[in-house]
Parts: C-alpha cells; sequence; structure tokens
C-alpha cells in the first residue's frame, strides 16, 4: 500500500486510519491538505477518467457534471440507522440494530472493499476552524467526488489538523461506495455503489462513530453534513446542553434604523428552507442576508441568548424548481466553482433542470446520460425528467451574493426567533406566534409536511409528521429530544428566542395558491420582526398570536381581504381534525415529555 504524502502528528488518528487501510485495503493512502491545487488536481483526474464532466468553461467556469448511478439518487432513510446499546435510545422513530451485530456485518463489506482505490482521509471542521462551537471530524472515503464536494461544504485540511494537534479529539466517520460490481452491487460506469439491502448509514452515538457503506450520495457519503452536524452532533448537544439543529439561519436587517434580527426556521426537506435563506424581500426597507441555508448549532453565550453558527460551507441545494425568480441567489451562488449532481447537459456543455428560467432546449442529455428532447413520455405517458427531481448544486456559501459579512463570525449570532413549518395546505394559518416556550416546542413537536422527493423512501404527496424536521435526523430517542428542548427554555437566566409557525402553502379548496410565497413572505418576516420587539398587531386565539388583518401588509400583492382572512383564521373544524392526528403522532413515543401532552390538552380545551 502506498502513502502518498505524510501522516499527522496525531496518534489515535493515524491508528484509526491505519487500521481501516488494513480492512478495506486500499491501493494508496492519501491525506487531504485542503489546497486549491488539491481540488483541481482531483477535480482534473475525475474528468480524465469518465467520472466528470467538465462544463463549459465560457458558461460555467470551474464546474463539473457528475450522474450517479440510477440507483444511488438520495437519502435511504430506511437503511440509516442508529446503532445505539439499546433500541429504547434509539427511540421509535429511528431504525435500530444492535452496535455489535451491526459492526459484525459491516467489517465483512469493508473487507477489501477498496482494492484497486486510493482512501482518502479528510480533515474537516464543522463550523469555522477553532471557533468555540465548531467540532473536528475526519473522513475517510474512497470517492474523490466526496473528497470535491466536501472541499465546497465544509472547512478540510492542514489548517484542521492544526487545530487538532496532536491529541485533539475528532469525530471519526468511515465512508465507502462499497465493492464494485459484487453483492449485486451496481455501477453505471463510473459511479460504484451497493445494492439496497447492503447499503448502511450507521451511526453509534455512544461511541460518536459513523460507518457508511454503499451509497455515494450526499447526505450517504458527505457525512459532515446530516450524520455528524445532525444525528452525531444531536447526542452531543444533549450532553453538552445545546441545540443542533435541522434550520437555516437569516440575518434580517430594517434599514431604517439598521436593526438586525436573527431567525433560524425549521422545515422539512424541500419546503424551501434554502429560498427563505436567500429571500429577496418584496418590501421596501428591508433586508435579508443568508448565514446558513440547513443546519444551525446554537450555544448559550454570556448574554443569556443562543447563539447560532452555520457549522458548513456550502450549499447541497436541490436545482430542479430552483431560477432566478424562485432564489436569484441561489442562483448566482452556482454559477462558478459548482459542482452538480444528476442535472441535465446541454448542447453547448451547459447544465438544465425542471423548472429553470426560460423553455427547456430542443435537446439535452438527461441525468441517465441519454438523449432528451422536451417531447419525450415514459411509458405511463408522463413526461421524462430531464433532471432528477433531487438533483443538486453543491456551491460555495462565499459565492453566495446575499451571504451575510459576518457569516462565519466564530462566536455565532444572537438569535432572535425560532420558525416552524412545513407544507400544509389547509387549517395552518400563514403564521402565528407561540404563547409559551412550551407551547412553541409543542408547535416544533407536532410540525407536519406534505412529502417530497428529498428521501428515496417515502412515499410522495403524503402529510408526516416531522417535528422539528428532525424526523430522519436526530440520533436518540425523539422523546427526549422533546424533553432537551423543554429543559433549553428552563435554563437560568436564558433570553430565549421567540418561537413562531409559518406556512407558505396554503391551498384554495380548488387548488390554487393563497399566499403567493417566495419573495413575499418578507411580509410575514417582518411581523416577526416586530413581535421580537414586542411590536406587531396580535390577536390571542385559541392555537396563539395571530397578526391582525392588516398586521402584514399585502400592498402589491394578489392577496385580496378574502384571502388574507383565510390565511388568518382559526379554523376549529381543520384544527379538531388536526388534534386527533397529533393524538395519533403522540401515541408512537414512549418518552413523551408531559409538558407536551398537557399543552395537548391545553389547546384542545381553548378550541372546545
Ligand atoms: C437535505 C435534506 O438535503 O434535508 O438538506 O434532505
Ligand atoms: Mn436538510
Amino acid at each position: 500500500m502506498k502513502v502518498l504524502n505524510a501522516a499527522p502528528n496525531h496518534a489515535k488518528l493515524v491508528e484509526w486510519v491505519n487500521n481501516w487501510a488494513a480492512i478495506c485495503e486500499p491501493d494508496a493512502i492519501y491525506w487531504c491538505d485542503g489546497s486549491k491545487d488539491e481540488y483541481d488536481r482531483l477535480c482534473n483526474e475525475m474528468v480524465d477518467s469518465g467520472l466528470a464532466i467538465r462544463l463549459n468553461p465560457a458558461k460555467r467556469p470551474n464546474s463539473l457534471l457528475f450522474r450517479s448511478d440510477p440507483s444511488d439518487v438520495a437519502r435511504v432513510e430506511a437503511r440509516t440507522y442508529i446503532a445505539a446499546k439499546t433500541k429504547e435510545e434509539a427511540g421509535p422513530t429511528n431504525n435500530w440494530i444492535d452496535p455489535v451485530e451491526l459492526k459484525k456485518t459491516m467489517l465483512e463489506l469493508y473487507k477489501g472493499c477498496m482494492h484497486g482505490r486510493t482512501m482518502y482521509v479528510i480533515p474537516f471542521s464543522m463550523g469555522p476552524v477553532g471557533s468555540p462551537i465548531a467540532k473536528i471530524g475526519v473522513e475517510i472515503t474512497d470517492s474523490a467526488y466526496v473528497v470535491a464536494n466536501m472541499h465546497i461544504m465544509t472547512r478540510v485540511g492542514t489548517k484542521v489538523l492544526d487545530v487538532l494537534g496532536t491529541d485533539g479529539e475528532f469525530v471519526p466517520c468511515m465512508h465507502s461506495v462499497g465493492k464494485p460490481l459484487e453483492n449485486g452491487a451496481t455501477d453505471n460506469g463510473v459511479w460504484p455503489c451497493a445494492p439496497i439491502d447492503k447499503k448502511y448509514i450507521s451511526h453509534f452515538p455512544e461511541t460518536r462513530e459513523i460507518w457508511s457503506y454503499g451509497s455515494g450520495y450526499g447526505g450517504n457519503a458527505l457525512l459532515g453534513k446530516k450524520c455528524l452536524a445532525l444525528r452525531i452532533a444531536t447526542v452531543q448537544a444533549r450532553d453538552e446542553g445545546w441545540l443542533a439543529e435541522h434550520m437555516l439561519i437569516l440575518k434580517l436587517t430594517r434599514e431604517a434604523d439598521g436593526k438586525v434580527k436573527y431567525v433560524t426556521g425549521a422545515f422539512p426537506s424541500a419546503c424551501g428552507k434554502t429560498n427563505l435563506a436567500m429571500l429577496v424581500p418584496t418590501i421596501p426597507g428591508w433586508k435579508v442576508e443568508t448565514i446558513g441555508d440547513d443546519i444551525s448549532w446554537m450555544k448559550f453565550a454570556a448574554d443569556g441568548k443562543l447563539h447560532a453558527i452555520n457549522p458548513e460551507a456550502g450549499f447541497f441545494g436541490v436545482a430542479p424548481g430552483t431560477n432566478y425568480k424562485s432564489n436569484p441567489n441561489a442562483m448566482h451562488s452556482c454559477e462558478k466553482d459548482t459542482i452538480f449532481t444528476n442535472v441535465a447537459l446541454t448542447d453547448d456543455g451547459d447544465v438544465w433542470w425542471e423548472g429553470m428560467d426560460g423553455e427547456a432546449p430542443a435537446h439535452l442529455i438527461d441525468w441517465k446520460g441519454n438523449d432528451w428532447t422536451p417531447d419525450m413520455k415514459d411509458a405511463d405517458g408522463k413526461p421524462v425528467k430531464a433532471a432528477h427531481p433531487n438533483a443538486r448544486f453543491t456551491a460555495r456559501a462565499n459565492n453566495c451574493p446575499a451571504i451575510a459579512d459576518n457569516w462565519e463570525d466564530p462566536e455565532g449570532v444572537a438569535i432572535d426567533a425560532f420558525l416552524f413549518g412545513g407544507r400544509r395546505p389547509s387549517t395552518l394559518p400563514v403564521v402565528y406566534q407561540s404563547k409559551s416556550w412550551e407551547h412553541g416546542v409543542f408547535i416544533g413537536a407536532t410540525v407536519g409536511s406534505e412529502v417530497t422527493a428529498a428521501a428515496l423512501d417515502v412515499k410522495a404527496g403524503t402529510v408526516r409528521r416531522d417535528p422539528f424536521a428532525m424526523l430522519p435526523f436526530c440520533g436518540y430517542n425523539m422523546g427526549d429530544y422533546f424533553q432537551h428542548w423543554l429543559n433549553i427554555g428552563k435554563k437560568e437566566g436564558a433570553n430565549l428566542p421567540k418561537i413562531f409557525y409559518v406556512n407558505w402553502f396554503r391551498k384554495t379548496a380548488d387548488g390554487k395558491w393563497l399566499w403567493p410565497g417566495y419573495g413575499d413572505n418578507s411580509r410575514v418576516l417582518k411581523w416577526v420582526f416586530e413581535r421580537c420587539d414586542g411590536e406587531g398587531d396580535a390577536q390571542e386565539t385559541a392555537i396563539g398570536y395571530l397578526p391582525t388583518m392588516d398586521a402584514i401588509d399585502r400592498t402589491g400583492t394578489d392577496v385580496t381581504e378574502e384571502d388574507m382572512k383565510e390565511l388568518l383564521t382559526v379554523d376549529k373544524e381543520g384544527w379538531k381534525k388536526e388534534l386527533e392526528t397529533i393524538s395519533e403522532h403522540f401515541q408512537k413515543f414512549d418518552r413523551l415529555p408531559a409538558e407536551l401532552e398537557a399543552q395537548r390538552k391545553a389547546l384542545a380545551e381553548r378550541l372546545a
């Protein structure tokens, strides 16, 4: 086995890597330094070997297109495991396997899995390097695609090893795309992966380890994101008294007086988190800037406030539906230096996806590498998609025109408001504020949304309860997680964020959108801002504080007074049904905190 460069002076880390090398038997070991040279070299190698396509530099400078194996296109929740010591510790919402059994099974799979490949070792920091809120991980992988993505999504290389020193703590993250063409593995010629029953995305919360096998895609393979920054970090946060959340972070400025509020938002996958984080306000005098679009780590600071960092350094955004109208800042972010996965290729070497601006081109190469024309239909007569619905762009946060100048502040930003939301065509108003912290935790614990395509194995179109948008991402018993949120509210001297529910997705009975969404969501953000200062007109109702009819400025929209009434009424019948499904939802928890059941009862009484 060749060792391509010098190992760092950190005995535990080197031993861990050598151990895995002995199991996986790669041809070579390479320690990533995180340099631009390294990034360019790996990209060129992938282009030369046919794994990647370099896009036309005149159209999309320094950008690549990858096509995954058609079976490896999203996170696989059914193959994602929380291998805690006991099933109770993992809780009712996670897949559990005995960690000892799981390690046995996975070690068999890892044996010799890197023949013919290089083992890359990626030291990475989640959060600004050296920030008191940041954590360090080290990922082993046999995928250069993963290395290139990690370069964009995290801070990698020598600067991280410097912080780690000779004995610093790191979360060990093991990844392989799996043995090629064994056990029914597939490979579209460039992207090997294991068959579904051999894929494992495993977390060992007690030992803070991650073992991933058989997938090269997104959250299954870029282990800093969902695996470390959420599933393992939630366990660390519980034990250390902070919050690791599936939340965007935005900076909201009222230009008249320069006053700023920081707002985080938890929404299930594919509910427009990236759009909200990069929103361009339609009301004059307001500015939104981006701190992060997916994950927020928050710790109490001396001022009693929760201070948040974005642990990531890039965006792994869903491409379809993104255009210069829906999210101009995301479009600008991926104009250069971007990795595209499973989008379509234009004849002039650029990218295209469904929902991009303008007409579909007359000819494309689709995400599977086949010729595509707009009139093509599948066996069911449905249009053939040129891009996969979960096609992604991996773009640098620093290329986003809306990125806030303080987005990398190692101390984080002091959070004023939490938003929860989901896709709810009926019942849930466009916005309301919780009555208290406990009521806000109840709202978070009962978030529900219509499912879309971000996860491979959940049926699209149905509503699923997704507490705190953390259903697939909480690394321990969710009842205990609710309790952790309640405990945060009891911290002495805490100056807690206000909690709101927002719903951009209300529809009329005949299926038309009631609320314009996108940039017009700034109208709701303005009310949230004002409420944080004890301003903003509100009426107390059974479900919480609702804006009064004229508290939300709708000048310049087509939202009529009637629409607004519908967006802001408490639909008692709808809520009664909602309460029934909340009861069903709560019954699934073995460790539901009594305070949440009390909140449910109190809401039922207020609605009676
Ligand atoms: C994501 C997700 O990719 O939540 O961010 O699925
Ligand atoms: Mn996400």
